[in-house]
C-alpha cells in the first residue's frame, strides 16, 4: 500500500476504507513513559529543537500502539522566537512537566504588530523540515504524516495575554482596536502559510491547522476575524495537493460555516454526537470526537464508547477515528492501545 492509498489520507478525501484509520491528538506525549524517559533529559523547547528527537518521539506512538497516522512533534509557538517574541516554557525544563507557554514581550500595540517578522523556515525552524525528514525516514512509509501549524486567533491569545491567561486582552482588542487586531491576524496568517508550505515541501502527507480556542469568538466576530485568515490558509494548503485538517473546540454551532472555508476535514470536540455532526456537513471529512477523559478508564466503558462514536462516526466515507482534543497526561497507554484496537477492528 502505498502512503497515497493510506487509510488516514484516503478518508481525508472521502474515499471508502476497509476499516477507519484511527490516530490521536497528542499521542506523542507525556501519558507516555517513553516520552517521559526522553524528557527527564531535555526541555520542551531543546526536543522541539533536535530533528533526532522529534524523529523519535513522533514515531514512538506509532511502535507502542499502532496509530495509523503520525504527527509531528512540534509545538504551535516554536516560530514566535523568529517573529521577535521572547517565548519559553515555565516549568519546561528537564523533567519537569506542566510547563505552559509565556512570552516576556507580548504583542500589546500597533507598534508591537508592526515589528513582528515573518519567519523563513529554512533559516528560522530548520530543525523542524530536518525533524520531518528523519520522520519519514525513521517510519518507512508505514503510515503518513501530518504537519501542523497553529490558527491565527489561537497563537494570537498566547502572543497578546503572554502565555495561557484567557482571552480578555486579545479580544479587547478586536473591539478597541480592531484595525491592530487585523494587522495581527494577516501577520500570524502569512507566518502559518509558511511554515505549512515548508512543512509539505519536506514530506508531511496532510495538513491540520490548531485553532483550539476558537469557541471563545460568538458568529459575529468569526467572521469578521477569523473565518477569512483561515480561508487563506486552506487555500495555501489545497495548491500544494495534500489533504487539510481544521480543528477547533467550542464550535459545533458554526460546523457548516466551517464546512466552507476551503478544508477538506473539520475536527470537531465532543460536545456534539459525531452523527449530528456528518449530517450536517455531508460534503466534507469529519474527524473526531472521542471524550480524552473517558480513557482515564474504566476499559470496558473506554472501549465500548469508542466502538459506538466510531460506528455513528462511520456511516458514511470520510470520518477518521480522533479525540475531541488532546490525550490528557495521567492516561494509561493500555486503555489508549485497547481503545485504538478496537476502532481498527471493526469492518465498515
Ligand atoms: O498532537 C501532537 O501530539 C503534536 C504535538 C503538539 C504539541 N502541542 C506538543 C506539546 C501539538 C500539535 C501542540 C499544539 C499546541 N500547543 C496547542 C493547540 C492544540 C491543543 O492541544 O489545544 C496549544 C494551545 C499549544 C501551546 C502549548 N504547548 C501549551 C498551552 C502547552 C502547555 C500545556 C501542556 O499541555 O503542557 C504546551 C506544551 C506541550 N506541547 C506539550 C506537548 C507534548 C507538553 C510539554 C512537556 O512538558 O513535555
Amino acid at each position: 500500500m502505498t502512503i497515497n492509498d493510506s487509510r488516514f489520507l484516503r478518508a481525508c478525501r472521502r474515499q471508502p476504507v476497509d476499516r477507519l484509520p484511527v490516530w490521536m491528538m497528542r499521542q506523542a506525549g507525556r501519558y507516555q513513559p517513553s516520552y517521559r524517559a526522553v524528557r527527564q533529559n531535555v526541555g520542551f523547547l531543546e526536543l522541539c529543537r533536535s530533528p533526532e528527537l522529534i524523529a523519535q518521539v513522533t514515531i514512538s506512538p506509532i511502535d507502542e500502539i499502532g496509530f495509523d497516522a503520525a504527527i509531528l512533534f512540534s509545538d504551535i509557538l516554536v516560530h514566535l522566537p523568529a517573529m521577535g517574541l521572547d517565548l519559553s516554557f515555565e516549568k519546561g525544563e528537564k523533567g519537569k512537566g506542566d510547563g505552559g507557554p509565556k512570552i516576556a514581550n507580548p504583542v500589546r500595540s500597533r507598534s508591537d504588530v508592526d515589528a513582528l517578522k515573518i519567519p523563513v523556515p529554512k533559516k528560522d525552524l530548520p530543525y523542524v523540515l530536518d525533524g520531518i525528514r528523519a520522520i519519514n525516514a525513521g517510519l518507512a512509509g508505514r503510515v503518513p504524516l501530518i504537519g501542523f501549524v497553529g490558527g491565527p486567533f489561537t497563537v494570537a491569545s498566547y502572543a497578546v495575554e503572554g502565555g495561557s491567561q484567557g482571552f480578555t486582552r486579545l479580544k479587547t482588542m478586536l473591539y478597541a482596536e480592531p484595525q491592530t487586531a487585523h494587522a495581527l491576524f494577516e501577520k500570524l496568517t502569512q507566518a502559518a502559510i509558511v511554515q505549512i508550505e515548508e512543512q509539505i515541501a519536506a514530506g508531511a502527507h496532510a495538513a491540520q491547522v490548531f485553532e483550539s480556542w476558537l469557541g471563545e469568538l460568538g458568529r459575529e466576530d468569526l467572521e469578521e476575524f477569523s473565518f477569512p485568515y483561515l480561508a487563506k490558509i486552506a487555500a495555501a494548503v489545497r495548491k500544494t495537493g495534500v489533504p487539510s485538517i481544521l480543528f477547533s473546540t467550542g464550535t459545533t454551532g458554526h460546523v457548516e460555516k466551517m464546512a466552507g472555508l476551503g478544508f477538506d476535514v473539520i475536527s470537531v470536540d465532543w460536545r456534539t454526537p459525531i452523527q449530528e455532526v456528518r449530517a450536517r456537513i455531508p460534503n466534507v471529512a469529519v474527524q473526531g470526537n472521542y471524550d480524552s477523559t473517558i480513557l482515564f478508564g474504566p476499559k470496558d466503558n473506554a472501549v465500548a464508547r469508542a466502538v459506538q462514536v466510531a460506528r455513528a462516526g462511520a456511516t458514511a466515507p470520510g470520518y477518521i477515528f480522533n479525540l475531541g482534543h488532546g490525550i490528557q497526561p495521567g492516561t494509561d497507554p493500555a486503555i489508549v492501545k485497547a481503545v485504538v484496537e478496537a476502532v481498527q477492528a471493526i469492518r465498515i
